[in-house]
């Protein structure tokens, strides 16, 4: 067993070093869009040069290959059953918390640009947060995952895909600024590798980066070194380092609208945005201070653990924060894992998630949490002015609704006026 968890990181190193001498990059989630990854089929042929703010590049051929990658998840949620004893979601399967609490918009009025759509005034609204792994399956806290955080803010307004429900913004997120691949199809060929890993094994749980090794060497191949690289240098540190749901930070990854000319659909945004969301416990100044806490390895939900020790002492709150894409070269739409970077666009507060301070073991919150784990979260869950942009987030449409759907989740949204 250590021989060959010792084997993978030995493989894994190696594969770095190439990965580096052939770029000559320090650090290839930097801002390089000049040199679009050569696999990447939304970059393809682009002129970068010319891209305007807010500008997507659609290819004729996405709207089948999406539906490709929803079947493709529905079939990894069908294999997965084995391991998860039931259809969970295809991402994202197992949840630390999931808590009713308030969204405070707080726009400072030194940025106009971002009194848009959800952020238009300073009101509050009901919002559900889903804390959660990355992975379709469930495991100990202590593998190598990604972390999520998701948010259905209840507004009552109209909807940009009504089909989908109306009257909610959601806002879903992981730990990373950047994604662990440069777009969506890349992502679903990740989730069916480690689907392979997972339901071929028999044996013990050993972690994400050992299971790729075991499956075909995904992560081995050139055209994944950016997957490789991710989960060495921005993954692992986390797992080791972040003990707290709320001692992390959460980015959205894909960048929303702030607005969109002409038909809400394909028209040009007029602005786009990534937000991010960095958790704490609430002072008495009423500031979310960001908790450090290191992980205690030999509780597998320690995160669950924490979270609601911390609810019970205190109230929890998530800092929401919006960055604008400021030059297009730079911050690439259909290039995710490519950062926007702080220093080119800063990243400001805009309001507050905070979730109220309970026993999370009273009959009443476990009901709300579990109508609160059975809801669909996704960016499709929308505003008109807030389309989500780039092809990580346009694929999105179908695969959540899929997913949602196998796994039986609760085809309604949330009006606020549930008995909780
Ligand atoms: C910027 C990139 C992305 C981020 C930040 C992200 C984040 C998340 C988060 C936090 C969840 C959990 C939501 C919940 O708590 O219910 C989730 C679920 C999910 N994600 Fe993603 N994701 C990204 C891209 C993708 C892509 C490209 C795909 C596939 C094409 C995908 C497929 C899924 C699926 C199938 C679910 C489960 C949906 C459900 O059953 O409700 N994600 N994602």
């Amino acid at each position: 067993m250590r021989l060959r968890v010792v084997t993978a990181f030995a493989l894994i190193g190696v594969a770095c070093a190439q990965a580096d001498s052939e770029t000559g990059e320090d650090d290839i989630f930097e801002a390089q869009f000049d040199k679009p990854d050569p696999n990447n089929r939304w970059t393809k042929d682009v002129d970068v040069k010319a891209l305007a703010i807010g500008e997507e590049t659609f290819l004729p051929e996405e709207g089948a290959l999406f539906d490709g990658f929803a079947r493709d998840v529905t079939n990894m949620q069908e294999r997965l059953e084995l391991a998860n004893k039931r259809k969970l979601r295809g991402f994202h399967a197992k949840a630390h918390g999931c808590e009713l609490g308030e969204l405070r918009v707080r726009v400072p009025d030194s940025l106009p640009q971002a009194k848009v759509g959800i952020f238009k005034d300073n009101k509050s609204f009901p919002t559900w947060v889903r804390f959660s792994n990355g992975s379709g399956f469930t495991q100990a806290d202590k593998k190598t995952d990604v972390r999520g955080a998701a948010l259905k803010i209840i507004h009552g307004g109209p909807a940009l895909r009504p089909e989908l429900g109306t009257g909610t913004q959601d806002i879903v997120m992981t730990n990373g600024a950047n994604t662990l691949a440069y777009n969506a199809e890349q992502f679903v060929a990740f989730g069916k590798a480690l689907t392979d890993a997972r339901v071929d094994e028999n044996g013990e749980d050993v972690g994400i980066l050992e299971k790729l090794q075991s499956t075909g060497g995904f992560i081995l191949r050139p055209e994944n070194s950016r997957v490789l690289k991710f989960l060495l240098t921005r993954a692992l540190p986390r797992v080791k380092f972040k003990g707290s749901m709320l001692s992390e930070q959460f980015w959205t990854g894909g960048a929303i609208a702030m607005g969109v000319r002409g038909d809400p659909m394909t028209g040009r945004a007029s602005a786009a945005a990534k937000l991010t969301a960095i958790g704490g416990v609430l002072d008495r100044d009423g500031r979310c201070r960001h908790v450090t806490d290191l992980p205690n390895n030999r509780d597998a939900s320690y995160f669950r653990t924490d979270l609601r020790q911390r609810i019970k002492n205190g109230e929890a709150c998530l800092d929401l924060q919006i960055q604008f894409q400021t030059d297009p070269k730079k911050q690439p739409m259909e290039d995710t894992s490519v950062e926007w970077r702080e220093r080119d666009s800063p990243f400001t507060s805009i309001g507050v998630v905070v979730i109220p301070q309970h026993d999370p073991d009273a009959p009443a919150a476990l009901e709300r949490e579990s109508f609160c784990n059975d809801l669909a979260f996704t960016p499709w869950h929308t505003l008109p002015e807030h389309r989500p942009l780039g092809n990580m987030m346009r694929a999105r449409l179908p695969v959540y609704r899929e997913s949602a759907k196998t796994r039986g989740g609760n085809p309604r949204e949330p009006t606020g006026n549930e008995a909780f």
